[in-house]
């Protein structure tokens, strides 16, 4: 299956510090095109281009923009979500390992557009090796006049500082990412107040991914109607997905929205590893739906996958083959939840830690089929009580198991009762 590389396009052409490689292969040729262009000319593009956000939730780019834009300030803010926390997500680390100039014109053309001055790439702190590399790569643009004061000779100012995290899956939300870069704790906020009304120390904020922003350069050189000759009527463009697990061929590839799910893990990934049968696939990261071997058969985009109980979420496409138990699958996930609540409030701070409970009891033999109605409810108060996305996704994995393997959790019950006997 011939992938469609956009964000990828330069992978493996250029040196990726080079600004020049950069350059020759047609970089900042859309960030030109944007400084000659109005905000609204290029808010207007950028919502006829139908792009939506990469990072999990599918935002309209051109609304958020639009709104930052509106909010008027004497600062404002672009900020790149760089955490990819998500377990089984690489997407943005290839893309910034292999070309990161896509990225920083990504952001250029956003603080251009929004009125935003500086921006800030939140780098995930397992990807020290990365921090380097982007200086680098920031320092030689900054060298010729791409970023800084006056780019390209223009009016305009842009410059760009990389902060990393401390290892915190939440700090991926947008708003506990703000409080980290900020030197707080990594707590999310209420909302409102959005981001793109007050965000980093109380400025308009534009937060978006390294994906999403990547996209701009070739959507400003090439039009909207080119982006949308790829995907389907609701997502346009392509997508990035990371297929991982007991996956044959573990990559990260690039195909446009409406790829089906189940091409992608046999021709792609090329089955399950060692010669084992696929039993699962998870979609979208830990936070995700895991579905049976038999549902996997659909076209991939964000409204497909809801339709077909599964989640898009950041593109990560888990596989579970045949010799793992489901529930073992489930109880891990949940102790990466447990670990990784951030504690701010009750339903996902007790609920995750009870729900690694009620799921271990179906693995140490004390577990009774009524467990499993517990397990829905608490799932069903921490989706609606939680206060981030954490604490109401978190349940997922949960809630589709059991709609999904019943049959798996039912067996542990059988065998402890006939172990016992
Ligand atoms: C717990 C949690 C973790 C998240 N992690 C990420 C992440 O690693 N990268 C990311 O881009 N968005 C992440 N998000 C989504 C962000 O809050 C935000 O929606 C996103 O950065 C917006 O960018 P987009 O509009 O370009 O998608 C996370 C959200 C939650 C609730
Ligand atoms: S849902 Fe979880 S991670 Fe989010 S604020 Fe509440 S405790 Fe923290």
């Amino acid at each position: 299956m011939q992938e469609t590389r956009v964000v990828l396009r330069n992978m493996g052409k250029i040196d990726p510090v080079k600004v020049e490689d950069y350059v020759a292969q047609g970089g900042y040729e859309g960030l030109k095109k944007a400084i000659a262009l109005s905000a609204d000319e290029i808010i207007n593009l950028v919502k006829e281009s139908g792009l939506r956000g990469r990072g999990g939730a599918g935002f309209s780019t051109g609304s958020k923009w639009q709104f930052v834009k509106n909010t008027p300030a004497d600062q404002k803010y672009v900020v790149c979500n760089a955490d990819e926390g998500e377990p089984g997500t690489s997407k943005d680390l290839t893309l910034m390992k292999n070309d990161p100039n896509t990225l920083f014109e990504g952001m250029a053309i956003a603080g251009v557009t929004v009125g935003a001055t500086y921006g800030y790439i939140y780098l995930r702190a397992e990807y020290p090796y990365l921090f380097p590399v982007l200086e680098q790569a920031l320092a030689n643009a900054r060298a010729k006049g791409y970023l800084g004061k006056n780019i390209m000779g223009s009016k305009f100012d842009f410059d760009i500082e990389v902060r990393s995290g401390a290892g915190a899956y939440v700090c991926g939300e947008e708003t506990a990412l703000i409080e980290s870069i900020e030197g707080k704790r990594g707590e999310p906020r209420f909302k409102p107040p959005y981001p793109g009304v007050e965000g980093l120390w109380g400025k308009p904020t534009l937060v978006n991914n390294v994906e999403t922003l990547s996209n701009l350069p070739e959507i400003l050189v090439k039009g909207a109607a080119w982006f949308k000759t790829m995907g389907t009527a609701t997502c346009a463009g392509t997508k990035i997905f990371s297929l991982c697990g007991n996956v044959a061929n573990p990559c990260v590839v690039e195909y446009p929205f409406g790829v089906n799910l189940k091409q992608l893990v046999e021709e792609v990934g090329g089955g399950a590893a060692n010669g084992r049968k696929v039993k699962a696939v998870q979609t979208g990261g830990a936070s995700g739906c895991i579905l049976r071997a038999d549902q996997i058969d659909f076209a991939m985009d964000i409204e497909n996958c809801l339709k077909n109980g599964a989640s898009l979420g950041s593109g990560a496409i888990c596989v579970i083959d045949d010799s793992k138990s489901i529930v073992e699958t489930v109880h891990n996930l949940l102790s990466f939840f447990v670990h990784e609540s951030c504690g701010k409030c009750t339903p996902c701070r007790e609920g995750n830690m009870r729900l690694y409970e009620l799921c271990g009891r179906f693995l140490d033999g004390t577990a009774k089929e009524e467990d499993l109605d517990t397990m829905l409810d608490l799932a069903d108060t921490m989706m609606l009580a939680s206060l981030c996305g954490l604490g109401q996704t978190s349940p997922t994995a949960v809630v589709t198991s059991i709609a999904n393997f019943r049959n798996e959790y039912l067996d542990c019950i059988a065998n402890a009762e006939r172990r016992n006997s």
